[in-house]
């Protein structure tokens, strides 16, 4: 069981993976926590470079090959090998999140990147992944809030920096690929209080998890 994150700069996902962690330790089953990018020893290196504001030169399709690379070995060092050993992976962020960020929000175009994904990384997608979808103004208050108070540090801050025109895109471009694939995607209010965001995801997980 292959379980993905995704949402916009400030939705909440740090948060509510602690909770799920702490969800799927209650249920006893075997299960990984990754992100992207990172989670591999490489992966984190990569993940240095794209999310440093100083790399601020990183032309769009540079950055889109290092979010594959990164995903290159995640997959083949990581999420694959725990897959066969039957555990659950849980990964904050994956292909959807190229698709919105670097196609639908950089402009860069969506059908490459699908073929890209299809025809280096095996097409592998998530069984379900998890929306939590919330107005940009929120999320990068958040998110800023956040970076001010040091609880994240500010050398991860470049997408951040990006205007409200750019979260706008992210937003519309992940309720777009939910729209286009509801049986993959659940769609969470992250407006509302932390309390209902986590009854949401412990009943959707509940039904997977029951499904198995
Ligand atoms: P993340 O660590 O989830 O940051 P946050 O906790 O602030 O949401 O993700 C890092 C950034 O990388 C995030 O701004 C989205 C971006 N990103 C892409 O642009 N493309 C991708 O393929 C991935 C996985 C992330």
């Amino acid at each position: 069981m292959f379980i993905s994150l995704e949402g916009i700069e400030g939705c909440g996902k740090t948060t509510q993976l602690e909770y799920l962690s702490a969800f799927l330790d209650g249920t006893g089953r075997a299960y990984v926590v990754t992100r992207e990018p990172g989670g591999t020893a490489i992966g984190e290196k990569i993940r240095s470079i794209l999310l440093d504001p100083a790399s601020r030169e990183l032309v769009p399709k540079a950055e889109l090959l290092l979010y594959m690379a990164d995903r290159a070995q995640h997959i083949e060092s990581l999420i694959r090998p725990r897959l066969a050993e039957g555990k659950i992976v849980v990964c904050d962020r994956y292909f959807d999140a190229t698709v919105v960020y670097q196609g639908i929000a950089r402009g860069l175009d969506a059908a490459f990147i699908r073929d890209i994904h299809r025809i280096i990384l095996d097409d592998l997608k998530p069984d379900i992944t998890l929306l939590l979808d919330l107005p940009p103004r929120i999320g990068l208050a958040r998110a800023w809030q956040e970076l001010n108070n040091g609880s994240r540090s500010d050398s991860e801050s470049r997408f951040e920096e990006e205007a409200i025109s750019f979260h706008e895109k992210v937003r519309a471009g992940y309720l777009e690929l939910a729209g286009l694939e509801p049986e993959r995607f659940e769609i969470i209010d992250a407006t509302r209080p932390l309390d209902e965001v986590q009854a949401d995801i412990r009943n959707v997980l509940s039904a997977v998890l029951d499904s198995l």
